[in-house]
């Protein structure tokens, strides 16, 4: 018989949880599957006066949890192995609630040197400019420049599981102890880094942000972000960054990023067997000048990535560029025939994108990224066959 609401047994095992998790019998159809529920207002009790109209627990207002929003956060917490969870409109939303909900004016944030650029944009000018937050950027792969740049009002470490774009791999234990002994909550931006390949919480990581737009949602047609913790700390997420500012998700897009969802365990499988396939072939071939992919020992924490992802991976971004200048990347883009040209990550299909010479917008952009140039690579769900055919093929055109 189909389960009336959703008390999984605890002891499920990820794949099963990832397909049962969020999803109830709908009581007024008796549909199995959660259907979307595009209404933005629910029926209010009989006497409705205790209501608190800025509560997310009961169906109020969908700006305060809709039914999308309620299940697809159910799932993401059953697999992060997390108490709670909050679903929002994008990662950025996510990340901006966890800075708007735990930072006050004159706090000190540490940030990793390398994150995603929207990060890098709030902490190098809009927080500091317009709330005087002050950041302190660091290089997250060494623990003792966390440790020694901790201040008396730091409030936040904030990191990257493995970072966006350089694939640079922080120690999330050894961080989370360094801040929690200065007093600092460790949040983890772990959109490279789904579950089953990580759960930072685990770890000790306070607060976990996900785009869901990427490996989540999986099929490049819905933009979400998720924050993962304890009870305690995601209810005044809900409460303030949610019902006050206003990013919520979209029901519809909430539907999608479950459903998206139920595949995580069998599409990660696919793209991290792949990715290390790629770059073993992009790294034995002379006409690439680099590859920075976690799971190859010539990466600078190798060690640290074996010991962290437990030997089930190590992703599936990587960055490399092709021996020559800028054009030389754009014309081996040019030269590809399946592999699309195209920002985000984490989709079904690959996606390259030429971040140029200059750099992105991170703090520390290193060698060899600087010399050559750096192509950003998210390994899709193609045959790993036809990927590397496609890479070897345009290597030819473009370096004759
Ligand atoms: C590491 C990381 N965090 C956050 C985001 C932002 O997510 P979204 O585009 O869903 O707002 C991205 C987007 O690429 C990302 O790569």
């Amino acid at each position: 018989m189909a389960r009336p609401d959703n008390d999984i047994p605890s002891t499920l095992a990820f794949g099963s949880r990832a397909v049962h998790a969020g999803n109830t019998v709908d009581k007024g159809s008796g549909a199995i599957r959660t259907p979307i529920v595009m209404a933005n207002s629910y029926a209010l009790p009989d006497d409705p006066s205790n209501v608190s109209w800025s509560g997310t627990d009961i169906p109020l207002y969908t700006r305060n949890s809709g039914a999308n929003q309620i299940a697809l956060q159910e799932k993401i917490a059953a697999l992060e192995e997390a108490q709670d969870s909050v679903a929002l409109a994008s990662g950025v939303a996510a990340l901006h609630a966890v800075f708007f909900t735990y930072l006050n004016t004159g706090d000190h944030i540490v940030v990793a040197d390398v994150t995603y650029e929207a990060t890098w944009r709030l902490f190098t000018e809009l927080l500091p400019q317009k709330f005087g937050i002050e950041a302190t950027f660091v290089d997250a792969a060494d623990p003792e420049s966390v440790r020694a740049a901790l201040r008396t009002n730091t409030r936040i470490v904030h990191v990257e599981a493995i970072a966006n774009p350089t694939t640079k791999v922080t120690d999330i234990s050894a961080i989370a102890d360094i801040a929690h002994a200065g007093g600092a909550l460790l949040s983890v931006d772990s959109t490279f880094t789904p579950p089953p390949l990580y759960r930072p919480i685990t770890d000790g990581a306070d607060l976990v942000i996900h785009s869901l737009t990427k490996y989540y949602n999986g099929h490049g047609d819905a933009m979400g972000g998720a924050v993962v913790g304890s009870r305690a700390m995601i209810a005044p997420i809900k409460s303030n960054a949610m019902v006050d500012v206003g990013g919520v998700i979209s029901p519809f897009n909430a539907w999608l990023i479950s459903r998206g969802a139920i595949t995580l365990p069998l599409r990660l499988t696919r793209h991290l067997d792949s990715a290390q396939q790629v770059a073993e072939f992009l790294e034995a071939d002379d006409r690439v000048a680099y590859v920075a992919y976690p799971g190859l020992p010539s990466h600078p924490q190798h060690e640290v990535a074996v010991r962290q992802f437990g030997g089930r991976g190590f992703g599936a971004m990587m960055a490399f560029a092709v021996r020559g200048d800028s054009d030389t990347q754009n014309r081996f883009v040019a030269n590809l025939r399946m592999i699309t040209s195209a920002v985000s990550l984490g989709h079904d299909e690959s996606l390259i994108v030429h971040v140029g010479t200059d750099g992105p917008r991170v703090v520390a952009y290193p060698e060899p990224f600087r010399t050559w140039g750096h192509l950003r690579f998210s390994i899709g769900l193609e045959d790993p066959a036809d990927i590397i055919a496609d890479l070897s093929a345009a290597l030819d055109e473009t370096v004759r």
